[in-house]
C-alpha cells in the first residue's frame, strides 16, 4: 500500500532523509521510530505531497505520489504533528470545511460528522469555537477530521502526544480497529516506544536520515540482543540528546505557547 524506494531529503547541504526504503502492507499498522530531529516527520510530509523528494520512488495506494498528486491525496488522512484545526472555527465547521475539501457529499458529511465526533467525545461540543477547546480535545477533533473522508491510508504524527492516558486507550483502540476491520494502512511514529511494542506490526528505527533497522518488536530485540523495545532502540539509536528539547512533552507545550502567543 506504501512504497517507499532510495527516498532521500536535501534542506541544502542538510540531508534530512537519507536514502530510505520501506513497504508497508495494506491494513498494516507500522511505526516510524526515531529520536528528534531524524526524519520522520519529513518522511511523512513527502508521502503526503507537502514536500518534494530530492530523490527516490513513492507509491502510495498504487499512485506514484510526486506524479499522481491528486489522486495519492484522495488516498490519505493525516493527523499533523502541529495541531491545524482553525481557531477561529467551531469544532463542526471545521469538520464541514474538511468535508468539503475532500469531497464528501453533503448527505453522508452530517452522519459521518456525527459519528466521529461522537468517537471522540466531542459532539456534545460542537458548536463551540476550537479555541476554547483543550489541548487534547483539538487533538481528537484533528483525529477525528483526518478520518472524515474515510482514506485507505493514515498518517499519524505523533497522534499522542500531550495526550492523557484515557484518549490514548481510545485512540488506539480505534485505529486497531480501522486496520484490522476497514483493512486502513496506519503509518504513526510516536516516542512512546509501548504505543508501537502494542500496536505496530512492524517498526521502523531511523536517525540521522537512515534508516537503521525494520521488524517486529520482537525482531529488534533479538538483532540487538536486548529485552525490550527501549533497549533496542537506545542500543541502536545511542543515549545523547538530540535537540535542545528532547522531551516530547516540553516539545508540545513549546508549541502550545507559541501558538497562543500568535
Ligand atoms: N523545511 C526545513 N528546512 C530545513 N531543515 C528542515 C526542514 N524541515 C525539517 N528540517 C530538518 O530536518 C531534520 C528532520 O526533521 P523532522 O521534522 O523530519 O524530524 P522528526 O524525526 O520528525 O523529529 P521529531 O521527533 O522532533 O518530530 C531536522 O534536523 C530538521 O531540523
Ligand atoms: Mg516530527
Amino acid at each position: 500500500m506504501i512504497e517507499v524506494s532510495h527516498l532521500t531529503k536535501k534542506f541544502g547541504n542538510f540531508t534530512a532523509v537519507n536514502d530510505i526504503s520501506f513497504n508497508v502492507a495494506s491494513g498494516e499498522m507500522f511505526a516510524l521510530l526515531g529520536p528528534n530531529g531524524a526524519g520522520k516527520s519529513t518522511t511523512i510530509k513527502m508521502l503526503t505531497t507537502l514536500l518534494k523528494p530530492s530523490s527516490g520512488q513513492l507509491t502510495l495506494n498504487g499512485y506514484d505520489v510526486v506524479k499522481q498528486q491528486d489522486l495519492t491525496r484522495k488516498s490519505f488522512g493525516i493527523v499533523f504533528q502541529d495541531p491545524s484545526v482553525d481557531n477561529d472555527l467551531t469544532a463542526f465547521e471545521n469538520m464541514q470545511l474538511h468535508a468539503v475539501m475532500y469531497g464528501v457529499s453533503s448527505k453522508e458529511l452530517k452522519t459521518r460528522v456525527k459519528e466521529l465526533m461522537t468517537l471522540v467525545e466531542l459532539w456534545d461540543r460542537k458548536d463551540s469555537l476550537v479555541k476554547t477547546y483543550s489541548g487534547g480535545m483539538k487533538r481528537r477533533l484533528e483525529i477525528a477530521r483526518g478520518l472524515l473522508h474515510h482514506p485507505r491510508v493514515l498518517f499519524l504524527d505523533e497522534p499522542t502526544l500531550g495526550l492523557d492516558t484515557q484518549t490514548r486507550n481510545l485512540l488506539w483502540n480505534y485505529v486497531g480497529n480501522l486496520a484490522h476491520e476497514k483493512k486502513m494502512t496506519i503509518l504513526f511514529t510516536t516516542h512512546y516506544l509501548e504505543e508501537a511494542e502494542a500496536n505496530a506490526s512492524r517498526i521502523a528505527i531511523i536517525d540521522h536520515g537512515k534508516l537503521l533497522t525494520i521488524g517486529t518488536s520482537e525482531e529488534l530485540m533479538k538483532q540487538t540482543k536486548t529485552q525490550s523495545l527501549e533497549e533496542a532502540y537506545l542500543y541502536l539509536t545511542g543515549k545523547e540528546l538530540r535537540d535542545e528539547q528532547a522531551d516530547p512533552h516540553e516539545v508540545w507545550r513549546a508549541r502550545q505557547r507559541s501558538r497562543t502567543m500568535r
